[in-house]
């Protein structure tokens, strides 16, 4: 029902204006060479009418000669009979002579130049339609009272001749307006198309996004607004395609983690089922199990928070704390794990630092997420630098080092989002660095990420120290 909106809106806007300008153009133009070529044909007539007048008052004023014979002489000799023709009025308001020697019936009433001379006493003019249906133009002027028999004389002229080159003007008039309206509905409709027919197929082709394919993608024609407009609704498509992979991945990679701890916990249940009397299997088995649940809870804990995040329900439990003590925490918690794939941790832990106000357990966790990172993306043999200084006066440093696989400048800017994952050969949810950078951010510090492949990553978290009203904010 929509569909033509923007075209008819053209024409009627558009196009309705400039034919309504371009036919006041025609019917003015017309207008206006009818009244020129009137006008001047009037003005012709009347110039012929004075040189008749004046040669005729002449011979008025002349005794010696016989003015009925000079008003003979005048419309019989006239020179232009061709253009036009004089008419000489008898007393009995009739024609009664004229110069193509021709008289017509003509009824008088006819003659409004000869009846409005009459009324003024002088002269009259005169266009209009006779009764053979001829156009003309007609002058006419009162001759001097006297006994001559004649009482007027008229100068009549067709003007069918001008009617047809008006009407010609007007015909030319006109095709040139209806070539200048053509050229507008030409350039306007290839300008409409331009922007009406990218802009369906960017319709449709969003149409096919929302059903959940991202593989179409619209060629852009022109370096224009449209054009831009497909660029970003490309990009668009990319990063949803984007998006949409990195969500099938998490729920594949979450999935995965969540089953090999079930499997060695299954496992080992059954193991200390079948052979209850073992007793340092049964211990053996108990440690597994426990620890697999251990992992187990902190992902699950970690989902939790994520979820919690992205709706805006996580919530920090803040007090004065020593980050010395969690850092020392969580590097003691991945020591064991470390050796045990051969990847040296080496942390000097400083005698003090000022304290920091913040929810420790969170920022235990940050710590957990960034050591975890750094012996799983490196390989045996590697070390893991864990350093704790003030970066300034107001804020702690923490960096945590690692000689790993490091990261590609092209996924480096991207690996803080959620689900990122720029290597699928170890096994994570892809959220572990998103929800680090959040929890970094809720307490007002920074978490940096450098990194040069196949050499190491750095990882840099800065934290501001606690200030005397930190605690009274609370
Ligand atoms: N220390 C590191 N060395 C190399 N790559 C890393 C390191 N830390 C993070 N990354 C990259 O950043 C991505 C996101 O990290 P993270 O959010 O913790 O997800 P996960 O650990 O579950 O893969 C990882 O998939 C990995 O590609
Ligand atoms: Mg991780």
């Amino acid at each position: 029902m929509s569909r033509f909106t923007i075209t008819r809106r053209w024409l009627v806007n558009n196009l309705g204006v400039i034919s309504a300008m371009l036919f006041a153009v025609v019917i003015g133009g017309i207008l206006f060479v009818r009244s020129y070529y009137y006008s001047a044909a009037r003005q012709y007539l009347t110039s012929r009418m004075n040189m008749v007048s004046s040669i005729l008052q002449r011979s008025y004023n002349d005794p010696s000669t016989s003015f009925s014979s000079e008003i003979r002489s005048v419309a019989v000799n006239w020179s232009e009979k061709d253009k036009t023709e004089i008419m000489v009025v008898g007393n009995r308001e009739n024609i009664a002579l004229t110069s193509s020697g021709f008289i017509p019936s003509e009824d008088l009433d006819e003659m409004a130049d000869y009846a409005q001379a009459v009324s003024n006493g002088a002269n009259g003019y005169y266009t209009g339609r006779i009764s053979t249906g001829e156009h003309i133009m007609a002058v006419c002027v009162l001759l001097p009272d006297n006994d001559s028999g004649y009482s007027a004389i008229r100068l009549v002229s067709s003007l069918e001749a001008v009617d047809r080159h008006i009407a010609a003007i007007a015909v030319i008039l006109a095709v040139i307006c209806l070539a200048v309206l053509l050229m507008m509905i030409l350039s306007g409709s290839y300008f409409v198309r331009s922007i009406v027919i990218p802009v369906r197929q960017i319709g449709s082709t969003a149409r096919r996004y929302a059903m959940g394919d991202f593989s179409v993608r619209i060629t852009k024609k022109n370096d224009d607004e449209i054009g831009e407009l497909c660029d970003i609704v490309n990009h668009m498509a990319s990063e949803l395609a984007l998006a949409e992979s990195m969500k099938n991945e998490f729920i594949s990679s979450v999935s995965h983690e969540l089953r090999t701890p079930l499997t060695a916990i299954k496992g080992w249940a059954e193991t200390i089922g079948s052979m209850p009397e073992d007793a340092e299997t049964v211990a053996k088995g108990m440690r597994v199990i426990s620890s697999e649940s251990d992992r187990l809870s902190r992902m699950v804990e970690e989902l939790l928070d994520f979820s919690r995040m992205q709706n805006g329900r996580f919530t920090l439990e803040k007090k004065t704390m020593d980050i010395l003590a969690e850092l020392g925490d969580a590097v003691l918690i991945y020591a064991e794990k470390a050796r045990s794939e051969g990847i040296e941790i080496i942390y000097d832990e400083p005698d003090m630092l000022p304290f920091v106000y913040g929810d420790k357990n969170r920022i235990r966790q940050v710590f957990i997420n960034v050591i975890d990172n750094a012996i799983k993306y490196s390989d045996k043999g590697g070390t893991v630098t864990v350093r704790a200084l003030m970066a300034d006066a107001d804020n702690i440093e923490i960096d945590i080092a690692d000689t790993g696989c490091g990261i590609s400048p092209q996924d480096l800017p991207k690996v803080k989002t959620k689900f990122y994952k720029a290597n699928h050969t170890r096994r994570g949810s892809g959220i572990g660095l998103a929800v680090a950078d959040e929890i970094i951010a809720m307490h007002g510090g920074s978490l940096d990420i450098y990194s040069e492949q196949g050499k190491g990553t750095t990882v840099t978290i800065k934290l501001p120290i606690e200030k005397k009203n930190d605690n009274a904010k609370n």
